[in-house]
């Protein structure tokens, strides 16, 4: 597995990994690709096995809390799935997070995605106390707005 930066000449490969990904990630417009890999390639790595996209997490560093990094998609492959891929596209972006002397990764789920419950908690993450528990996760109302409820995990980084 080759580990790597987000660069435009994969966008392609990557919407095509990312198309698979419904209902918990959702296609995002190709200029929005462009985007993160032209300004937040640090922090987008994608995954490649035998020349193919497999894997991808796409990730910012706040520019409010320079501290903090939020990991905004994550996917990989469903025929790649339980091989690891997550947590080393995890460990990369932790491993810039550490250059930069950043504190803590952080991201949401959707309260009903139990792979990723276990994914994030597996990988390290802590689920957020909420105001609700349900299905045994920690859930924070309105967080992302009206009616947008989310489980919210986060993973501190020792300096
Ligand atoms: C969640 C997801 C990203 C995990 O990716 P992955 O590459 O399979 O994860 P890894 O292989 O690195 O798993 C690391 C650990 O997480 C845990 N884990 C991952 N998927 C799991 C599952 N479906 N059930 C239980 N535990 C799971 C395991 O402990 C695993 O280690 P192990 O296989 O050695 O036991 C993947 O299932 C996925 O792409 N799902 C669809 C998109 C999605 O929901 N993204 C997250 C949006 S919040």
């Amino acid at each position: 597995m080759i580990i790597a930066p987000l660069t435009v000449d994969r966008i392609s490969d990557l919407e095509k990994l990312l198309a698979l990904g419904e209902p918990y990630i959702r296609l995002r417009a190709s200029s929005d690709y462009w985007l993160y890999a032209t300004l937040f390639g640090n922090t987008c790595p994608i995954a490649i096995v035998d020349g193919q996209v497999v894997g991808n997490v796409i990730a910012f560093r706040s520019q409010v809390d320079p501290s903090e990094i939020y990991l905004q998609d994550v996917m990989t492959h469903p025929n790649h799935r339980r091989a690891g891929i997550t947590r080393a596209l995890i460990e990369e972006v932790h491993r810039q997070a550490s250059l930069w002397a950043c504190q803590r990764l952080f991201r949401t789920s959707e309260p009903d995605n139990q792979a990723a419950h276990r994914a994030w908690l597996a990988l390290g993450f802590t689920n957020v106390p909420g105001d609700a528990v349900e299905h045994g996760v920690s859930v924070i109302h309105d967080y992302k707005g009206p009616r947008k409820h989310r489980a919210v995990y986060e993973r501190r980084i020792e300096s």
